[in-house]
């Protein structure tokens, strides 16, 4: 029977032949230990030097890493392998033969390791992540189907900069100056305005001069956005879907969060609702801190982030940012004309912002007021203008960064292990 690895468990005691490639091997004058995978999973096959043909324990001993092979064998129960179940190995062949696979089960440096990335997403840490990314997106899918929203796909081509217009990778549509999205969002909020609860995945673009371990030029984002919901009702959908997620990760990979070394405890207390602390509260609690370089009016560094997370072992939402930090689209708070309608959600564990959202200006006069300040090209926003025009309602809605969530859900340091090939500042290779 030919089968998968993740699919041995429905032929124990029974002979199966599994496509692999070998991992690592260990072996003696009389058996040898192969660490076999196929991407569904990791299995040890075992050759016993006095149970099979002479010539197939002979290639057992030989075969180098990497080499793609058949093998044929009786699945056995194996309390000790963290998969469950062991190949007692009856035959061997070989597919295509590696020779001198630069990624040695060895330690290697970063940039060796993201030169090869290629090759290195065979390794079992980063087939884990791939896995828990892969958990992250179909619990996304899930959460927001479940909840009554829409998937809609906004484009990448745009003519118009949600962000502001520093970090925008320009490109030409013809004659025409074009950039890739930053995001998403005004073309959601026309969605919404047509389906009433949205949400987008999708890649998103920023010419960021950012090297750090939480910027990539290029990553996805999901992308909710909520006719009639004001700003209170966007956090209970932000926390609530958080929540969601963490708990699936815990449900379902299980063995890829034990691969990572992951603590658990630090993710199965994740659960909704979260902490909220206004702006003013934590440029407060910051002081106290003794982070005395930060005024009323500063955006937040990683360590600023990094102190207020750790204060709760929780996701928390700073609210109620200064206007003049956030973008032109934020609604302004009704009892304080330089504070917006806003949140960021902040991981624990130094992972940062995963969240930005906010409720969204729906007067047509104070937003157009608000395109002049910004100095926005009047043409590119006309039609999300005109969003205001024909029975405008209050919005709201928020975009989490795939990446950063997976980094913190996989306890990885750096953003660059959670998407397959990233772009990094200097580097769009492999
Ligand atoms: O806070 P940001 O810039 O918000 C927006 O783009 C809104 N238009 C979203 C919305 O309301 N629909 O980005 C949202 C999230 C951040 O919280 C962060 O998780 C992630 O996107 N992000 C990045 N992730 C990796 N590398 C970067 N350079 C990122 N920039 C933002
Ligand atoms: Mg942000």
């Amino acid at each position: 029977m030919k089968t998968t690895i993740a699919e041995v468990y429905k032929y124990v005691e029974q002979e199966v032949t599994i496509g692999a490639w070998l991992a690592n091997k260990r072996s003696s004058g009389k058996i040898a230990f192969l660490q076999l995978r196929d991407g569904t999973g990791f299995i040890q096959g075992v050759v016993v030097k006095a149970e099979v043909e002479e010539e197939i324990f002979q290639l057992a001993k030989s075969i180098t890493q990497e080499t793609s092979v058949y093998v044929k064998g009786t699945v056995k129960k194996d309390e000790r392998s963290p998969f469950g179940y062991e190949l007692s190995v009856s035959g061997l062949s070989v597919i295509h033969s590696a020779v001198d696979y630069p990624i040695t089960p060895k330690e290697h440096g970063t940039e060796f390791l993201m030169d090869h990335r290629h090759l290195w997403l065979r390794s079992k840490r980063q087939h884990a992540v791939m896995k828990i990314r892969n958990e992250v997106i179909r619990a996304t899918y899930e959460f927001f189907n479940k909840e009554g929203f829409v998937k809609v796909d906004p484009p990448i081509l745009t003519g118009s900069a949600p962000e502001g217009t520093t970090e925008l990778f320009a490109t030409k549509y013809f004659d025409e100056d074009a950039y890739l999205s930053q995001s998403g969002q005004l073309y959601m909020e026309a969605a919404a305005m047509a389906l009433g609860k949205v949400f987008s995945f999708g890649p998103t673009f920023r010419a960021e001069k950012s090297k750090t371990r939480r910027h990539l030029i290029e990553f996805w984002m999901i992308e909710p956005e909520m006719a009639f919901y004001e700003f209170e009702d966007n956090l209970v959908v932000q926390e609530n879907y958080v929540s969601f997620i963490v708990q699936s990760v815990l449900d379902n990979c299980g063995l890829e969060l034990s691969v990572l070394g992951r603590d658990l405890e630090k993710l199965q207390r994740i659960k909704a609702p979260f902490p909220r602390v206004t702006y003013d509260e934590a440029i407060v609690f910051l002081h106290e801190k003794g982070f005395t370089d930060i005024q009323w009016g500063d955006d937040f560094g990683a360590p600023h982030e990094t102190a207020i997370a750790e204060a709760h072992e929780m996701p928390v939402f700073i609210t109620h940012w200064p206007t003049s930090l956030k973008p032109f689209y934020m609604q302004p708070d009704p009892n304080r004309e330089d504070l917006v309608l806003c949140a960021d959600l902040i991981a624990p564990e130094g992972y940062g912002e995963i969240i930005g959202g906010s409720e969204r200006v729906h007067d047509y006069e104070l937003l157009k007021k608000r395109v002049e300040e910004h100095k926005l090209e009047s043409d590119a926003y006309k039609w999300y203008l005109e969003l205001r025009q024909y029975g405008s309602v209050p919005h709201s809605g928020f975009g989490l960064g795939l990446e950063r969530t997976v980094a913190w859900l996989s306890g990885v340091e750096h953003v660059r292990e959670t998407i397959p090939f990233p772009r990094l500042l200097n580097r769009l290779y492999p």
